[in-house]
C-alpha cells in the first residue's frame, strides 16, 4: 500500500501504537510456569480495550490472537492451555491489531473490507514480534536473540525510499553471516497496511531484487534466524513451523512507514531503545 492521506496515517500510527503497547505488556508476562494461553487471553483482552481488534484471530482460521513460537518454533505456534513455558526457553510473540474504520455508515462491519469498491470497512493494521527469554538462558542463545534483534535494526536501517529490497535482505542476512546462523528462507516481511499481508514479500537475505521502496509504502520486516541450519517445516497442526535439525530459532519484527530520510517504526514498544 502506499499510504499518503493524513487521517489513513493516523490510524495505521494507532495500529502499530496499540500493537507495541500490548506487545510491550505481553513481555512482562514471560515467566516460568505461565502457559501460553494465558499471555493469549491478555493480548485479546489489551487489543480490544484498546479499541482493535485482533487481527490474526481467524486470519486463515488461526484459532488465536498471538502466535507465540518455543525454541525450535520458528513462528506460527498456537497458543495452547497446556503450553506451560520452562525456565530456559525463548519465546517469540507474535501479535496483529487491526484499527477498523467503517464507511458509508455501515453499522457493523460486513465481509467488504480492504480498499475495493462497495467497502463497509477500512482496516489499518500493524504487525509486531520479539523473542524473549523465560527466565534464565545460556549465553548462546542470548546472543541469537540479540542478533536477530541487530538484524531487525540493520534492515529497518536502509529502509527509506529509494532503497531496494536486496539493501534490506543484504543489510539482514550480513548480521547472520557474521555468527554463522541459519536464515529462515520461506517465510519472510511483506507489506502491510490496508490488508494483513500484502506485496511485496521481503526476503531476509541477498535476493538481487531491484524493487524499490516508496514514502508512503508500510512495510513489514520480520528476520528469523536460527542456531543450526536453515531447513524448516510445517507440523502436523497445519501452523507451526519448527526447524528441521529442532535447533532454536528467534524471529524479532516491526511495521514501517516508508519516507524520503528515516523509516517511522510504527510499531516501536514504549521502552524500546532502537540501537
Ligand atoms: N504475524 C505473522 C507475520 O508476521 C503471520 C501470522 S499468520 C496468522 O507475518 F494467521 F497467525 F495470523
Ligand atoms: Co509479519
Ligand atoms: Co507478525
Amino acid at each position: 500500500m502506499i499510504l499518503t492521506d493524513s487521517k489513513d496515517l493516523e490510524l495505521i500510527r494507532k495500529a502499530g501504537e496499540i500493537d507495541g503497547y500490548v506487545l510491550e505488556e505481553l513481555m512482562k508476562m514471560v515467566a516460568p510456569g505461565v502457559t501460553t494461553w494465558e499471555i493469549d487471553e491478555r493480548a485479546e483482552r489489551l487489543i480490544r480495550e484498546a479499541g482493535a481488534l485482533p487481527t490474526f484471530k481467524g486470519y486463515r482460521n488461526f484459532p488465536c490472537t498471538i502466535c507465540a513460537s518455543i525454541n525450535e518454533e520458528v513462528v506460527h505456534g498456537i497458543p495452547n492451555k497446556n503450553r506451560v513455558l520452562k525456565d530456559g526457553d525463548i519465546i517469540s510473540l507474535d501479535i496483529g491489531s487491526t484499527v477498523r474504520r467503517t464507511l458509508n455508515g455501515a453499522k457493523d462491519a460486513g465481509a467488504t473490507g480492504g480498499k475495493g469498491k462497495n467497502r463497509d470497512y477500512e482496516d489499518f493494521i500493524g504487525d509486531t514480534a520479539v523473542t524473549v527469554p523465560v527466565g534464565q538462558i545460556s549465553a548462546k542463545l542470548e546472543k541469537l536473540l540479540a542478533d536477530t534483534q541487530k538484524s531487525l535494526y540493520a534492515g529497518i536501517k536502509v529502509c527509506r525510499a529509494g532503497a531496494t529490497l536486496d539493501d534490506i535482505g543484504g543489510a539482514i542476512e550480513d548480521v547472520a553471516l557474521e555468527a554463522g546462523y541459519g536464515i529462515v528462507r520461506e517465510y519472510g516481511g511483506h507489506g502491510i497496511g490496508y490488508n494483513y499481508h500484502e506485496d511485496p514479500f521481503i526476503l531476509n537475505y541477498r535476493s538481487g531484487s531491484r524493487t524499490k521502496l516508496k514514502p508512503g509504502m508500510v512495510i513489514a520486516i520480520e528476520p528469523m534466524f536460527n542456531l543450526g541450519g536453515d531447513r524448516v517445516r510445517l507440523k502436523q497442526d497445519g501452523w507451526t513451523v519448527v526447524t528441521q535439525d529442532y535447533k532454536p530459532s528467534a524471529h524479532f519484527e516491526h511495521s514501517l512507514l516508508i519516507t524520503e530520510g528515516d523509516p517511522e517504526i510504527l510499531t516501536k514498544r514504549p521502552s524500546e531503545v532502537i540501537a
